[in-house]
């Protein structure tokens, strides 16, 4: 009687642990696997805040701040000369995303420069007075015309050399570095090469004589060298 019972319960746990090692794998691998996101709204919806939780708690933390109440698609999805991959409603039609499917980088300036006609959505107010054309940079898009001549503007410098080292795959798209380091609170540190002596030399021109009989003596600096000491600041 014993030993049928032994038996017995030898067989259930067999059973028991088969149970356990073959089910599994008749559910899905990850929960969710079935539920698709809805397509058929207007716009985006595919949640961009699910991967990019850290983006969307800076964007909407503080809501009087530019940009608040903007979208990530708003921005990711404005670039006019892209083709994005979008449904429109009720699955009627679809379009393939050309050029990009969910997002592209962006610009600042895609919506920040005169006559932002190159931003689908949102083009946002001129940020006129700069001028990168003055420093030899060029850009796609437009910071200065003869009214908006950003000819006086002390960051003139810092904002072209952001377009040009945006060739460079490491840095942002465009000038956005510079939009950054002062529009946002992100961490900057700037090496300040500060002048403590400038050594110079100056030719003396003597040009005449003239008709009165005068000789005219003007400067000339042929060259001038500067030395300088490295002054770091971190600012957060
Ligand atoms: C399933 C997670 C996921 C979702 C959803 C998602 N992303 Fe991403 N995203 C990523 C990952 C991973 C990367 C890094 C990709 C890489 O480097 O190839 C990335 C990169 C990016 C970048 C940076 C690209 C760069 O070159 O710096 C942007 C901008 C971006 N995503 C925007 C969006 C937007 C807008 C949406 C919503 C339409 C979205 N993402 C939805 C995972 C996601
Ligand atoms: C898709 C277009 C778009 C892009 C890209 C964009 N902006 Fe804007 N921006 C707007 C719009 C629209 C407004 C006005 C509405 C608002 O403040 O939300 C605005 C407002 C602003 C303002 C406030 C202006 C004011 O009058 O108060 C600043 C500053 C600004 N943007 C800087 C930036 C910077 C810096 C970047 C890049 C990191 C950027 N923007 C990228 C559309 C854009
Ligand atoms: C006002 C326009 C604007 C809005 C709105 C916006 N972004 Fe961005 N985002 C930018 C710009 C400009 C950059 C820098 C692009 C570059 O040059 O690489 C950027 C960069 C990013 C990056 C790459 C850099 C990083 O921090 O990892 C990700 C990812 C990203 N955005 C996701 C999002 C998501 C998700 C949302 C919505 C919650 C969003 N963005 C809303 C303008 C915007
Ligand atoms: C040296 C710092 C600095 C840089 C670089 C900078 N800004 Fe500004 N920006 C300012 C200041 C200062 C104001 C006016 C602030 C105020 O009124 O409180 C301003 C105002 C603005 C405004 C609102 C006024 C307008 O012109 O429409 C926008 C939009 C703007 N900036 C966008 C940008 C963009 C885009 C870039 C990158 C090309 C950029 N800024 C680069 C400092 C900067």
């Amino acid at each position: 009687m014993r030993a049928l019972f032994l038996k017995i319960a030898v067989i259930v746990i067999v059973f028991f642990s088969l149970g356990i090692l073959v089910l599994p794998s008749t559910v899905s691998l990850f929960a969710g696997q079935h539920l698709w996101y809805n397509l058929s709204g207007t716009g985006n919806n595919v949640p961009c805040g699910k991967c990019h939780a850290d983006v969307y708690d800076e964007l909407t933390a503080n809501s009087t701040a530019p940009h608040s109440n903007m979208r990530c698609e708003s921005c990711h999805r404005a670039n006019l000369s892209v083709q994005y991959a979008s449904v429109t409603s009720s699955y009627t039609s679809a379009t393939p995303g050309k050029q990009a499917h969910a997002a592209t980088v962006v610009a600042c300036m895609l919506c920040h420069q005169i006559n932002a006609s190159q931003a689908s959505a949102t083009p946002g107010p001129y940020a006129g007075g700069f001028n990168v054309t003055m420093m030899g940079v060029s850009s796609p898009y437009n910071y200065s015309n003869a009214t908006y001549s950003g000819k006086y503007e002390a960051h003139n410098a810092f904002v072209a050399r952001a377009v040009a080292g945006a060739a460079n795959s490491s840095m942002l798209l465009d000038s956005n570095e510079a939009c950054v380091a002062c529009h946002m609170k992100v961490n900057t540190t700037m090496h300040f090469n500060v002048t403590y002596s400038i050594s110079m030399t100056v030719n003396e021109v003597i040009a005449g004589p003239y008709a009165t009989g005068f000789n005219e003596s003007y400067l000339n600096v042929s060259s001038s060298s500067y030395s300088f000491t490295n002054v770091t600041e971190v600012k957060g």
